[in-house]
């Protein structure tokens, strides 16, 4: 099995990640650390608590993080996730109580005791991996890769060129980068192509299991653009998809490539990809040393990773 730890903002995506992380025999979810992003982190650390009821999963630790990132204010995503985070979806409160210690300190703990090597899932704003690999420098040598949902190699969502995650804490996002751990990039050029039709998600409403209906409501849930504006269906399995990636990586076409975010002006946020095929004359220019490097989902097999997501939750 693979050892994970997901770093989450829960989230309506969020909740379809985890529900396909625990499901999912090959992963091992050895904890959930929870940040501040699309809703604030008391809302967050509940909704991921009633999630694993739904989940009917074990007894996982869960940790509230980080509340806003390391320099800006926290903003919400509501217009995206609703005013609670997972949308029109209600759920009774949970059991369960978030562990009494901070997100950094449970990360730490879980990669010190691993007798493996340990993937980190980061679906939401990296604030809480940033302050980890600050705090403990060391403990890279217990995390096998960081997989980090967020990130464009084209269009962006939170700006014409900015993805959510990235954006809401750049600084975060260029420490990890700069980690020396390996990273994996699943943005927006692959997020956003896997998705359910809306019949199929339709149908589940009336599925005979309470994962089932759960799931149902969660890619139903209605998007707008922005505050205010038109509602649409997308059916997207947004962050489940980069924990499909970790058990069929088969399915995603990806390349190493330089890769950098963007701090000042409007590009703040952005993930820069050089996709040039030669490495250009930054050298000449003193820009050598500006890159990254970090494996960049570029296309994806929708119809193979909407089999393994709905397969795995027992809905295909
Ligand atoms: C990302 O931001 C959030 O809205 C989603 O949960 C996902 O992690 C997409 O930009
Ligand atoms: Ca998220």
């Amino acid at each position: 099995t693979i050892p994970v730890i997901l770093d989450v903002d829960t989230g309506v995506d969020d909740a379809l990640a985890i529900l396909f992380a625990v499901a999912h025999p090959e992963i091992d979810v050895l904890g959930i650390s929870c940040v501040a992003g699309n809703a604030s982190l008391e809302r967050v650390v509940e909704n991921t608590l009633r999630i694993l009821d739904v989940a009917g999963a074990p007894d996982i630790p869960v940790a509230a993080g980080a509340r806003r990132p390391l320099i800006e204010r926290a903003r919400d995503a509501s217009h995206v996730h609703g005013e609670g985070g997972l949308g029109t979806l209600r759920l009774p409160p949970s059991e369960r109580t978030a562990v009494p210690i901070s997100s950094v300190e449970l990360m730490h703990s879980l990669l010190r005791d691993s007798p493996h090597p340990v993937t980190l899932v980061a679906l939401a704003p990296q604030t809480n991996l940033a302050l980890l690999l600050r705090q403990y420098p060391d403990i890279i040598n217990k995390i096998e890769r960081i997989v980090f949902m967020g990130g464009s190699a084209s269009v962006g969502n939170a700006t014409a060129v900015a993805e959510f995650n990235v954006w809401h804490d750049p600084e975060a996002a260029a420490i990890v980068l700069d980690s020396g751990v390996p990273t994996f990039m699943y943005g927006l050029d692959v997020f956003n192509q896997v998705a359910v039709d809306e019949a199929a998600a339709s149908a589940l409403l009336s599925h005979d299991t309470l994962v089932g209906r759960t799931v149902g409501s969660l890619l139903t849930n209605r998007i707008s653009a922005g505050a205010g504006a038109e509602t649409h269906y997308s059916g997207l399995i947004g962050d489940a998809g980069a924990v499909c990636a970790l058990v069929d990586p088969g399915a995603l076409r990806t390349e190493l490539r330089p890769v950098r975010v963007e701090l000042a002006g409007y590009g703040r946020g952005q993930t820069l990809v050089d996709m040039r095929s030669h490495p250009g004359e930054d050298a000449m220019h003193g820009l050598a040393d500006v890159w990254e490097t970090a494996e960049i989902a570029l296309d994806v097999d929708v119809e193979r990773v909407t089999k393994l997501f709905l397969g795995t939750l027992g809905l295909a």
